[in-house]
Formats: structure tokens, C-alpha cells, sequence
């Protein structure tokens, strides 16, 4: 199986050993602590399950801030984004070692983690503006990725982690949620060599499945890892349950049995484009996969980024670095010439008129109508679904 990022095994922070978790949940109750952002919280699911290797905790600002720049820590290791435990105020953890950190997801706020503090530095605001246009290429308030990242505070925790549970995503979503050494297992010992991962944050309609089904075909795939995101959206976006029932039925249906695994990770989505999905390819070769999917307009939102502008920034990042392949889509549409959906560039016969392009927008639309939107765009029990959904928070 590939190896991680930066090590050989895989280290994930989620302390196993029951008996050594209830100690450390005992030990926290007597720290002194802090209720931390959502980010902060996601990070920490993300680092308890191995798919932030070889992360051990929080960076600190010139860790942060190089990151960003360079994608690289001071120390040289690769990686796309910050990884981040910032608070608008840290005094109530003032000269305090070692923190419990509290989960701003689940009620009465349980704590996640226990940290060891190594710093506690403010960020400038010159460093928040740089690393802002670094990660999300824009410095608009507008963006909901950036307004989320400057809307949290500066004050720069950092430090290594314990990590004491899953926060709300291994209660909320049991038979999806995965943690990557669970997929390392569980895909260990279905024989699977060759994983294509495709990240979604979609009820997956005709286009999304049949992107899976070329890259497992033309790339000759033991097996499709289709890894939902579980957390935070922002508005309009479908909720984790509904999108989780969508790509299930349609696995189910159209999809040859032992060939996809239906998972998911707990993180909340940045909506940073390009760097995004290099941090997408990132956590997949740790959970195990050889390919990604980017398409187009990979984790964008809005108009900020190109659409292929999250395939491109793989040029410049070297094998040395990630080991991951990357599966560039070009866009997908329903050809009314063959009857199915097609890469558009592999079919230079075709006009304009040939294709059937729809929004995502138009569909949600109709399905806020109770129309169900048409057999090139969705599979029928897929429909059915979302209309049940649409109609039941009208
Ligand atoms: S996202 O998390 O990357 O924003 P989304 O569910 O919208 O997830 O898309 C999943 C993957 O499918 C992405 O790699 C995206 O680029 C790709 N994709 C979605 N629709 C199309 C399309 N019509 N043509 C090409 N790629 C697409």
C-alpha cells in the first residue's frame, strides 16, 4: 500500500488504549481549558484519524505562515494549508503546559483533546492578510472560506495533541465515518492495491458517478473510495444525511458490488480551490489511495478560482513530495448524441448543442418545486431523495 506523507507508518493521535483514554478524559477535567473554533475542532478529528500524518499538533505561526507561502513548514515538510488552533483570547490558559480542549460541536462542550502547549503567539495582521490571498487566493470578506478563517481570532495556540474522541462524527454518521487508518484496515484487507478516491461535498449525480467509473476503468482500479465530507457547509448546501442516502442508493444500484466503499471524513469544507485539493490529495495518501479526482472547479465556490486552477498547482508539486496521482477531469456532460455522459474534450465530433449542461443551481431549483430533475442530470432514486428532502423544509 502507498506509505503516508513523511513517514512510513502511519501515526494517528486518537489514543487507542482505553484505559490510557479514560486516564487522559480524568486528567482533563482538572486542566485548565478552552473552548476552541470549529476549525480548531475538525483538525482534530482530522489528526486523530491519521489523515493529517505527520502532524503531531497545532503549528505555530512560522510554521503557519510558511504553509501558506510555500506550502512547506520551516523544517521542510510538505504540506497545503495551516493547521490551526486559533482563539480571539488565550488568557484564560495564560502560563498553563498542558490544555483540554473543548468541542464547540457537541453539547456541553466535552473536551476533544488534551494539548501541550509549546506556544502561544499572536499573528499580525499582516500575516493573517498573507496567509489569507496564500490559501484562498482572495482576501474578499465576501468568501465564505476566508471570512471563516479571519472570523476565529489571532492568537496562535500551538503545540502537540492527545486526541479523545471524534467529536460528533462517529455518533452522528457510524457507518460512514472512517478514520484513515480504519480505510488503511479495512481496504488492507479487501486485497485493494490501486484506490481511486473522489472527494464530494454532492448527492452525487449522473456526472459524479461517472467520473468514478472512468477513472476505475481507464486507470485500472482495484477499487473507488468515495469520501464525503461530514462537516460544516456553508448555507444551500445539502446536510451530510441526505447526501450520504443519495450516494448509498446509487452505489446500490448501479455500481458493481465489492467495487466502492461508501465513507467519510469528519472536516469542515474551506471552499480554498486549488490548495484545497492538494490538501484533499494529501489526506488521501494517507488513508491510503493511489489517485484523486479533481475536476472542475475542485472545492471552489463562486467565481474566485479557474476551473481547472486546482488541477494546474499538481505542476509545480513534486513526486518527491506526494506520491498520490491525480485524475484530471475535464468537464462532464450528457451527450444527447451517444445517450450517456461524456468527457467533453474526449468527443471532438460534438457541438455545443450536442450536450446537456444544468446547474447545480437550476436542479435545486426544480427540486424546490418538486420536479424532478431530468434523467441526464440525476438518477431517479437519487431524485426521489432530494425531492423528499426539498420538500420537507419547505
Ligand atoms: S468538491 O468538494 O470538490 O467541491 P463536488 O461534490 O462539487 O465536491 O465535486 C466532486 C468532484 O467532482 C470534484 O473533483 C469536481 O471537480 C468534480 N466535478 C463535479 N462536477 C463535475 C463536472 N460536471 N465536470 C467535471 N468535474 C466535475
Amino acid at each position: 500500500m502507498i506509505k503516508p506523507l513523511g513517514s512510513d507508518k502511519l501515526n494517528p493521535l486518537y489514543v487507542m488504549d482505553d484505559a490510557k483514554r479514560a486516564a487522559l478524559v480524568k486528567e482533563a477535567e482538572g486542566l485548565p481549558s478552552i473552548l476552541v473554533s470549529s476549525a480548531a475542532a475538525a483538525n482534530a478529528v482530522m489528526l486523530g484519524g491519521g489523515y493529517f500524518n505527520p502532524f503531531t499538533g497545532y503549528m505555530n505561526v512560522a510554521d503557519a505562515v510558511s504553509v501558506a507561502k510555500d506550502m512547506r513548514t520551516t523544517s521542510g515538510q510538505f504540506w497545503p494549508t495551516p493547521i490551526l488552533n486559533v482563539v480571539p483570547d488565550a488568557s484564560a490558559i495564560k502560563g498553563a503546559k498542558r490544555i483540554a480542549l473543548k468541542d464547540p460541536n457537541v453539547a456541553g462542550n466535552p473536551v476533544i483533546a488534551i494539548q501541550d502547549v509549546e506556544a502561544i503567539e499572536e499573528f499580525t495582521d499582516a500575516q493573517m492578510a498573507e496567509m489569507t490571498k496564500a490559501v484562498y487566493g482572495t482576501d474578499d470578506p465576501e468568501h465564505v472560506g476566508v471570512a471563516a478563517f479571519n472570523g476565529v481570532g489571532k492568537t496562535c495556540i500551538s503545540g502537540p495533541i492527545q486526541v479523545l474522541n471524534y467529536s460528533y462524527f462517529d455518533k452522528e454518521f457510524p457507518g460512514t465515518f472512517r478514520t484513515a487508518y480504519q480505510l488503511r484496515e479495512e481496504m488492507g484487507k479487501l486485497g485493494w492495491e490501486k484506490v481511486v478516491a473522489f472527494q464530494t461535498r454532492n448527492p452525487m449525480h449522473l456526472a459524479h458517478e461517472e467520473l468514478c467509473r472512468m477513472a476505475y476503468n481507464d486507470e485500472k482500479m482495484d477499487g473507488i473510495l468515495i469520501h464525503m465530507l461530514l462537516g460544516k457547509l456553508k448555507k444551500g448546501d445539502i446536510p451530510a444525511d441526505v447526501r450520504d442516502a443519495c450516494i448509498r442508493k446509487m452505489v446500490e444500484v448501479y455500481f458493481e458490488p465489492n467495487t466502492v466503499l461508501v465513507t467519510g471524513y469528519g472536516f469542515d469544507m474551506l471552499y480554498a480551490g486549488p490548495r484545497e485539493a492538494v490538501l484533499h490529495a494529501c489526506f488521501r495518501q494517507n488513508c491510503g489511495c493511489t489517485l484523486l479526482i479533481v475536476g472542475r472547479d475542485h472545492a471552489g465556490v463562486g467565481d474566485y478560482y479557474g476551473p481547472f486552477d486546482a488541477q494546474t498547482i499538481f505542476d509545480g508539486i513534486s513526486k518527491n513530495d506526494l506520491q498520490i496521482d491525480i485524475y484530471r477531469a475535464d468537464h462532464t456532460a450528457y451527450s444527447k448524441k451517444l445517450d450517456r455522459v461524456v468527457m467533453m474534450n474526449r468527443v471532438t465530433d460534438h457541438t455545443k448543442e450536442d450536450f446537456v449542461l444544468l446547474s447545480g443551481t437550476k436542479v435545486r431549483e426544480m427540486l424546490g418545486k418538486g420536479i424532478k430533475p431530468p434523467k441526464e442530470f440525476s438518477r431517479p432514486e437519487v431524485a426521489e431523495i432530494l425531492i423528499n428532502y426539498y420538500q420537507s423544509i419547505q
